[in-house]
């Protein structure tokens, strides 16, 4: 009898099936190829190599019964493998339709009225955005000048009202890291009903540096800790919408209780069991990642430009001049980039994209000369 990939998940799970499905690769060849007339995405730090061609086969082969049944199944499969692949209880799991989803789900849970999101500036707007709409306070504390986390005043921020703190790292939009054991002092310093939140989703762009380990990877054994991953960046399934949080099994259950999970649909909680199970696809993408950020800082360099340096696959990049001018520039040439994040007014955050994109990137900005 010939299994079907759904029903290869069910009996083996995604480890073996995904090994079936997506043998080893080489390299991070793009599995994908570009909308014909569709502008060059260098707005929302996709990743614009795909997921594995092994991914993208099973997704096209999905069982059509996933299509008629509710996905219970899938998303306990998912579930066992993200426990299994962090050696973790499956009860610490909570997915979610995206990790912006799961972050929304931790504002409500922990904003109630006269509670204080702490968080840097500039930093990722997705908690910040919700926190705003619940009607929590929100204390932004800009970035140091090595832009790290600045935690001492963070720290101080998060004495002055029952606090969620959050914080990136990698930060987005600066790329940057705030050392480990900077920010384990800081959670011991935090008042005993703080909560804070680590958003990982760029973890496995920046897990080479010295001075970064993930807190799902060497945990610090703190319920007040809980920790965010993303399907979106490295894994290449921004479209399908999967995140999960890890957190002690009283605080995963109490977002879960909000009900994220059943946004879930069968084909993305598939794709994504495939895709954390497909290491050299996720290395081949770091690797491919490390070299266009270092042709990305030698373009930059070639016109004297400068760059923060990025643990990430996108990078700031310092304009010297009104970045939404630029930003406009580039739109009406067929690239999209995300408006300035105050108040870095200068820079440009350019997410990455093939070397084609990236060779139009640098066409589209040497026409400047003439129009900006
Ligand atoms: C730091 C950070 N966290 C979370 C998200 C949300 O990602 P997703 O909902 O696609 O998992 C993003 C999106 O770009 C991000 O940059």
């Amino acid at each position: 009898m010939r299994l079907t990939r759904r029903a290869l998940f069910r009996q083996v799970g995604a480890q073996t099936a995904a090994a079936i499905a997506a043998p080893a690769l080489a390299s991070a060849a793009p599995s994908v190829s570009p909308r014909r007339g569709a502008p060059i995405r260098l707005c929302a730090n996709e990743n614009p190599y795909g997921p594995s061609p092994g991914v993208l086969a099973l997704m096209r082969e999905l069982d059509v019964n996933a299509a008629s049944r509710y996905p219970d199944a899938e998303l306990d499969v998912l579930r066992r493998n993200i426990a299994r692949h962090h050696r973790i209880d499956r009860e610490r799991v909570v997915l979610g339709s995206g990790s912006g989803e799961i972050l929304r789900a931790i504002a409500d849970s922990f904003l109630h009225s006269g509670r204080l999101l702490v968080q840097a500036n500039p930093g990722c707007p997705a908690i910040r955005t919700h926190a705003i709409r619940i009607g929590a306070a929100v204390a932004a504390v800009p970035l140091r000048a090595d832009w790290s986390h600045d935690l001492d005043r963070m720290l101080v921020r998060a004495y002055s009202a029952p606090a969620l703190v959050y914080i990136c790292n990698p930060n987005n939009p600066t790329g940057t890291l705030t050392p480990r054991a900077a920010i384990e002092d800081f959670i011991r310093s935090l008042p005993p009903d703080a909560h804070v939140v680590i958003d990982e989703a760029y973890h496995e762009y920046g897990r080479a540096a010295a001075d970064y380990a993930s807190f799902i990877d060497r945990p610090i054994d703190d319920p007040r800790v809980i920790v965010t991953r993303s399907f979106s960046k490295a894994h290449g399934l921004a479209g399908m919408r999967v995140g999960y949080a890890i957190a002690s099994p009283s605080v995963a259950s109490l977002i879960a209780s909000r009900r994220i999970e059943e946004t879930i649909t069968a084909s993305a909680a598939m794709a994504a069991s495939a895709a954390l199970a497909d290491t050299d696809r996720i290395r081949a993408i770091v690797q491919r990642n490390v070299d266009d950020r270092q042709e990305f800082a030698n373009q930059a360099n070639a016109r004297k430009l400068r760059v923060i340096d990025s643990q990430t696959n996108f990078v700031m990049l310092d304009t010297q001049r009104p970045a939404d001018a630029i930003v406009d520039h580039f739109d009406r040439n067929g690239i999209a980039l995300p408006l300035a994040f105050a108040p870095l007014n200068e820079y440009i955050r350019v997410s990455l994209g093939t070397p084609s994109d990236m060779v139009e990137f640098w066409r589209i900005w040497d026409l400047m000369k003439s129009e900006v």
